[in-house]
């Protein structure tokens, strides 16, 4: 028994002691976002990116950007973890300037823009006046379900994303739009929400995927008559059959969300799918290039920061949801060095952006990359939340807790 607790306690040590200091990753942060904030204070302006070199966020993102609710989503993180209420009063106010997005029926990002911003509201506040606007939310995303391809539409068809007529475009990113829909099922007990959002996850599993583990495709083009697949292809990755990596954080993340809220097995099994191939795919250091076959041995190729901070909250997910302890150390792998002088917002002297990262890619081709990105914050936050406070962590660090004190009563006598 006591050698049995001893080694328990042992292991757990050597897994869970790791050198990361959440305190101090979160004074930072708080540092730096209480610069943006009073920068931010009377200016109504979007942020999404911004230049390591430039004091300011870039503040030309339009307000019908898919972007605009992630820092309201940072805020209420940040008031999450401080229990702070200067970031409450600043995300309810922030908030107000995208309440209108709830009757947004263009895109199929509502999910991410309600669901950061209201949807945070909700949970934190226990406020039940935001209830309303998420299952607003979620009829305006209804109204872009094709029901003979049983999917999403996630953009309309233009020029800039080869889109032609006839097309049912959905791109990998929009799993993470399913929460918006469990969420109002469950808030509502319309049950139509759910069942789309449960078909859109299938089509995904069967279109998405690539065959024995190949990792997944960004676009998925369906046709509008028949509801058959009429293409694949890749919009923000390096080719056609490569593996864009935010595209394969946010399936990851998608999957993990959509398990949580339905307990189907088939999503978990997608989910560590997507886990396994990220993981396997990372260089040295744990942060992905923004491709995962990006020729990146030859020429220079850029991180994305922003990948590698989705997909550890989404591992931190998948700890709680298997209780297998190599999710989290791949988590913790890739907090470790997302928070080293390498990818910090504050990691060289020239640095002056008030964000926590730098090096996020928001798209190569278009040329804009090495940036900080306002999801790669917020998604960091939602990871460090879980790592300090998450109940699946608090569980392990209770049994090592445990464990310890029991060798020091077997000890005494
Ligand atoms: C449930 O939501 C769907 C999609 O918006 C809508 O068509 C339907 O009328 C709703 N059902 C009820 C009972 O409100
Ligand atoms: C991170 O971005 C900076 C420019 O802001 C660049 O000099 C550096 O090489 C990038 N790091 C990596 C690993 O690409």
């Amino acid at each position: 028994m006591n050698v049995l607790l001893l080694s328990f306690t042992l292991i757990n040590l050597l897994v869970f002691c790791k050198s990361f200091d959440v305190h101090q990753e979160l004074s930072y942060a708080i540092r730096q976002y209480s610069l943006l904030a009073k920068n931010l204070e009377d200016d109504d302006r979007f942020i999404y990116t911004g230049d390591p070199n430039n004091a300011e966020w870039d503040k030309s993102t339009d307000s019908m950007s898919w972007t605009v609710g992630f820092y309201t989503g940072t805020l209420w993180k940040l008031y999450k973890l401080t229990k702070d209420d200067y970031w409450k009063q600043q995300a309810l106010r922030k908030q107000e300037t995208i309440r209108h997005r709830q009757f947004d029926e263009s895109n199929h990002d509502v999910g991410f823009i309600i669901m950061s911003s209201f949807g945070n509201a909700l949970t934190l506040t226990g406020d039940k006046s935001f209830e309303a606007i998420i299952i607003q939310a979620a009829h305006s995303l209804a109204t872009r379900y094709h029901s003979k391809s049983g999917v999403f539409r996630s953009w309309d068809n233009g020029a800039w994303n080869s889109g032609v007529d006839g097309d049912v475009l959905v791109i990998a990113d929009n799993m993470m739009n399913l929460d918006l829909m469990f969420t109002a099922a469950a808030l509502s007990g319309n049950e139509t929400f759910a069942q789309m959002a449960i078909s859109h996850s299938e089509k995904t599993i069967e279109n998405h995927f690539r065959e024995n583990g190949q990792g997944v495709f960004h676009v998925v083009a369906f046709d509008e008559t028949t509801g058959n697949v009429r293409r694949k292809f890749n919009y923000q990755g390096y080719a056609d059959d490569s593996t864009w990596a935010r595209g394969l954080a946010w399936v990851l993340h998608g999957f993990v969300t959509a398990y949580e809220h339905t307990k189907t097995r088939t999503f978990l099994e997608y989910a560590e799918r997507a886990a396994e191939y990220f993981v396997d795919h990372l260089p040295e250091d744990w942060i992905p290039y923004y491709d995962f076959d990006c020729p990146f041995t030859e020429v220079y190729q850029p991180r994305d920061t922003s990948a590698a901070a989705i997909a550890s909250h989404a591992l931190l997910k998948l700890f709680k949801a298997t209780g297998k302890v190599k999710y989290f150390q791949q988590a913790e792998n890739i907090l470790e060095s997302l928070v080293s002088p390498n990818y910090r917002a504050d990691g060289k002297s020239s640095y002056k952006i008030p964000a926590i990262f730098v090096n996020g890619t928001v798209f190569f081709n278009a040329g804009n990359f090495n940036t900080a990105i306002i999801y790669g914050d917020m998604y960091f936050l939602e990871a460090l939340d879980m790592y300090t406070t998450g109940s699946g962590y608090k569980n392990t660090f209770i049994t090592w807790m445990l464990g310890l004190i029991f060798v020091h009563i077997f000890r005494i006598f």
